[in-house]
């Protein structure tokens, strides 16, 4: 893990936020080249849950919303909230269920000894306008969902979406945890990327299969997703035996969950949620029928029958999944003599797909490298890089996972050929300026 901070740090993917402050425990800012690995992530998974799909519709909705959605939705009560315990000597604070955990009933820091369990809730709140008083009181989304709930009706006005379908939003989320910490994996503000599919309640699934076994019920819904989503990280290059699924007890239910599965993967520090699926029922759809006095039912043209959707929700972090890509990715090899770290990425989840070099900084180099630069920009995310050795931009590019570097040397300016570098093989190939896109492509295959 050490090592993957100071990567990031070091070739611009993740940076502490306030860093001239002295930071922000917590808060930490996507740099040049990790802004370029998020959105790759976000944009394979809105493609994957999204585009690639008829029954799913996207959103972005606000991330201020009215009080009355957490009070309805149970956020505001004790559903939402971590159990507690502070140390009377050093003042630390701990979640009890990290305590158990680690088999301690004393402070870990100072072995002091700890206060009662208290419930923390964990909403961040805020005020509207100028006036810091109750009424104007409200509070940062904790979970993107909410805001798909708060669009179910509009979603099926506007797009006429019929049951079984699907809303999906990725923004940012915020929640007061009491031990945030592990780099990006527990912070006060990340971004998630959800989806909510809204099926018929079970007994009218189960008149509906009796006239077409094919209609799927909850628990195979329920499968479906967590089946796609496990998929999914395969799909884009995450190593099957890193990952698990590992079902919630009863005792750890969200207070919405009425049955839940995670998506783990084996962080440094062991195996960790990174994607949980649930299964929400009508908690949500009914709590704000019922404080909205709206109605968010439709109706079921086979039984004529009015119903409030039950929901399977697949709910991703942003932040844990471009942790994960790197955590997978890396690797250090010895190459004749020194060692070389290197990311090795799907060409799809790479921050850049090409890197184009000049051999050296001299002006007919670099206009050749510029017009190469130029050639790829439109099809390929590409990165320009003229300083240093040419040995050192090599590092530089294996180190945050380019799949190819394109070198130009005087030998190019006759036989209008560059030199290719595969990042894993390191093996490199003449190919002629014409033919790079078309060898590109093949090398890559499909980025999108
Ligand atoms: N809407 C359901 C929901 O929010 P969750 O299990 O609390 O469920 C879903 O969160 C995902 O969001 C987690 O699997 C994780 O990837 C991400 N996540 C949750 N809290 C986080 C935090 N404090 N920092 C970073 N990511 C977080």
């Amino acid at each position: 893990m050490e090592k993957i901070v100071s990567l990031a740090k070091r070739r611009g993917f993740i940076f502490p936020s306030s860093e001239i402050y002295g930071g922000i425990s917590s808060c930490w800012d996507y740099g040049p080249v990790g802004v370029e690995l998020k959105n790759n992530i976000k944009r394979l998974w809105w493609k994957h849950m999204v585009e690639d799909r008829q029954n799913i519709v996207g959103l972005d909705s606000s991330i201020i919303m009215s009080p009355k959605v957490w009070e309805a939705s149970g956020h505001l009560t004790a559903g939402f909230a971590d159990s507690l315990v502070e140390c009377k000597e050093c003042n630390h604070r701990f979640r009890s269920d990290d305590l158990e955990e680690m088999g301690k009933t004393r402070c870990p820091d100072c072995n002091g000894e700890l206060t009662e369990t208290k419930q923390f809730n964990l909403m961040m709140k805020t005020f509207i306008g100028p006036v810091e008083d109750k009424s104007a009181a409200t509070y940062l989304r904790a979970e993107t969902c909410q805001g798909i709930y708060m669009n179910f009706n509009n979603s099926i006005d506007t797009m006429r979406m019929k049951i079984p379908f699907g809303i999906a939003q990725i923004g940012k989320s915020f929640r007061n945890e009491i031990t945030p910490g592990n780099f990006v994996f527990r912070m006060r503000e990340f971004e998630q990327m959800e989806m909510q599919f809204f099926i018929r309640p079970p007994h009218l699934i189960k008149a509906a299969k009796k006239k077409d076994k094919n209609v799927k019920d909850g628990a195979e819904w329920f499968e479906y997703w967590q089946e796609e989503r496990l998929k999914w990280y395969k799909e884009m290059g995450v190593k099957e035996e890193n990952l698990r699924l590992r079902d919630h007890g009863e005792d750890e239910l969200a207070h919405y969950a009425k049955g839940a599965r995670d998506i783990e993967y084996k962080f440094p520090f062991g195996f960790k949620e990174l994607e949980g699926i649930h299964d929400r029922g009508d908690w949500d759809l009914s709590n704000h029928a019922k404080h909205s006095k709206q109605d968010l039912s439709v109706y079921d043209e086979e039984s004529k029958e009015k119903f409030i959707p039950n929901i399977i929700e697949t709910s991703a972090g942003a932040d844990r999944s471009a942790l994960v890509f790197m955590l997978d990715a890396y690797y250090e090899e010895e190459v004749k003599g020194e060692q070389r770290v290197v990311l090795k990425f799907d060409p799809r989840i790479a921050p850049f797909k090409v890197a184009v070099l000049p051999l050296m900084r001299k002006p007919e180099l670099v206009a050749k490298a510029e017009e190469v630069f130029d050639l790829l920009r439109d099809k390929f995310i590409t990165r320009y890089d003229e300083t240093g050795s040419i040995g050192k931009r090599y590092r530089r590019q294996d180190e945050i996972g380019t799949p190819l570097a394109l070198t130009i040397d005087y030998d190019s300016l006759d036989d209008k050929k560059v030199t290719v570098r595969d990042r894993d093989t390191m093996k490199q190939e003449r190919v002629l300026i014409s033919k790079l896109h078309k060898v590109l492509q093949e090398k890559l295959g499909v980025l999108v």
